[in-house]
Order: C-alpha cells, then sequence, then structure tokens
C-alpha cells in the first residue's frame, strides 16, 4: 500500500486543475506504487485541465514520461518537458497507433476519457496486449457502466462491466474444459481488480499451474 503521497499532492494541489473521486488515490497508490522512480511511461486518455498529468510526473519522478490523450485541441497547451499530448479520439486507431510507435514500452494505461461504453472497449481492444507484460490498465468512472447517458444498464451488454466479467471468465479459460480458447488475455493476465467505479487489469504472464499436496510428518 502507498504511503499517501498521491492523496497529498491532490489535497495540496495549487497548480492546474484535477478531477478525480477522492477514493481512487488508495486504488492508485496500490497498482502504482512498484512504478515509482522507474522512468514509465504512462498514458491517461482525458486530459480536461491538464492537472493529472502533472500529478502523474511528480508522483513517478524523473524519467517518467506521460502522454495525455484528449479529443479537445485545446488540451495541446498541458504539454510540457515529460508531457506529451496526442489530439484525437480514444477510439481512433490512428491516434492509439501514434501512441505506440512514439512509446513502445507503454507500463500504464488510465482511461479517464469520454467514459462511453464502445470507446472504453474499443480502446481496452487496442491497447491492452500492447502494455508491457508487467504493466496496469486502469478505467475509472465506470458508474457510467449503469448510466444510460453513457451507453450503460444494469447487466445490459456491451457495458464496460458487463465486458470485465466476460474477461474473468477468460482469466480462467484454462480450467473451463476448453468451454473457452485459452487467448492472449487468458496468458497475459495476472488479475482483475473491481473496485467502486474503477477496474484494474494487472498483466503478468500467468505461471505454470502445479497443484500440490504437502504434508508434515
Ligand atoms: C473527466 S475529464 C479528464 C479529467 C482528467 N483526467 C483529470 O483527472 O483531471 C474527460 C476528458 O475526456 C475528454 N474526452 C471526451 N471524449 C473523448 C474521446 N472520445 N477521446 C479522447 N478524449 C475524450 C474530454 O475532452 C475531457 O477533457
Amino acid at each position: 500500500m502507498g504511503d499517501g503521497t498521491l492523496h497529498r499532492y491532490f489535497l495540496n494541489n495549487g497548480d492546474k486543475r484535477i478531477h478525480k473521486w477522492l477514493h481512487f488515490f488508495d486504488i492508485y497508490e496500490r497498482h502504482f506504487e512498484r512504478f515509482r522512480g522507474k522512468s514509465p511511461v504512462i498514458v491517461e486518455i482525458g486530459v480536461k485541465w491538464g492537472g493529472s498529468l502533472q500529478m502523474w510526473k511528480d508522483y513517478f519522478g524523473p524519467g517518467c514520461k506521460v502522454v495525455g490523450i484528449d479529443i479537445n485541441p485545446d488540451c495541446a497547451r498541458h504539454a510540457e518537458d515529460a508531457i506529451e499530448i496526442l489530439i484525437g479520439s480514444q477510439d481512433d486507431p490512428a491516434v492509439i497507433e501514434q501512441v505506440f510507435e512514439r512509446y513502445p514500452q507503454v507500463d500504464i494505461v488510465i482511461d479517464d476519457g469520454s467514459h462511453i461504453m464502445e470507446h472504453m472497449i474499443a480502446t481496452f481492444e487496442m491497447m491492452y496486449h500492447r502494455v508491457q507484460p508487467n504493466g496496469v490498465y486502469l478505467v475509472e468512472d465506470t458508474h457510467t457502466c449503469y448510466w444510460e447517458v453513457f451507453g450503460g444498464g444494469l447487466r445490459r451488454e456491451g457495458t464496460f462491466m458487463e465486458f470485465t466479467k466476460h474477461k474473468l471468465d477468460e482469466l480462467n479459460a484454462v480450467h473451463t474444459r476448453e468451454a473457452l480458447p485459452v487467448t492472449e488475455f487468458t496468458r497475459s493476465t495476472d488479475y482483475i481488480a473491481c473496485y467502486d467505479s474503477v477496474v484494474v487489469f494487472e498483466r503478468r504472464p500467468q505461471g505454470r499451474r502445479r497443484a500440490l499436496v504437502t504434508h508434515g510428518m
């Protein structure tokens, strides 16, 4: 668990505005702490006022690179040292391709963009398998999965939450007696953590399975 650095940064932020739910900070620190000081590449979809990009730059430290994607051309002004902005829609393959052309080794993706169901899924499908083998893919504001205006609805097929539920089965495909094929996702995903309004996918190659019986004589 983190030491509250991000929490403090957010609460004391006197610079560009940041828009986050307070309970997200424990989640960020739990999943992101191991990247601090390791020069990671972070992609955040949804720049708005630019404050969150500055927060990541401060949190991950010297050598990190923060790439912001936003559909609003005004967001280009938030580029600065170690922060690059790409303008375009998160569901546009050309935009996503540009990210990986420039940064083949992406460690963390944070989807805080449109929160529209089709966009969240399209972006995940384009990016997830290209994130580093020990990387993290975090989708926030997933409460929109229950809101009609974003294309959501309780247990409605096509929402990011239902997509995630299918991914839980895919993660366990090895055990389904071939009912589900073992996919690249199966092989490369360690776990999925579902929180209030946030889903986190932790990448790590699945290990060799050995069920042992041990006993002490
Ligand atoms: C919730 S705000 C981002 C807040 C910012 N990450 C923060 O924490 O302060 C959402 C942003 O997503 C952008 N956006 C909306 N639709 C988008 C799309 N299709 N592709 C990329 N960005 C989009 C909006 O312009 C807006 O700036």
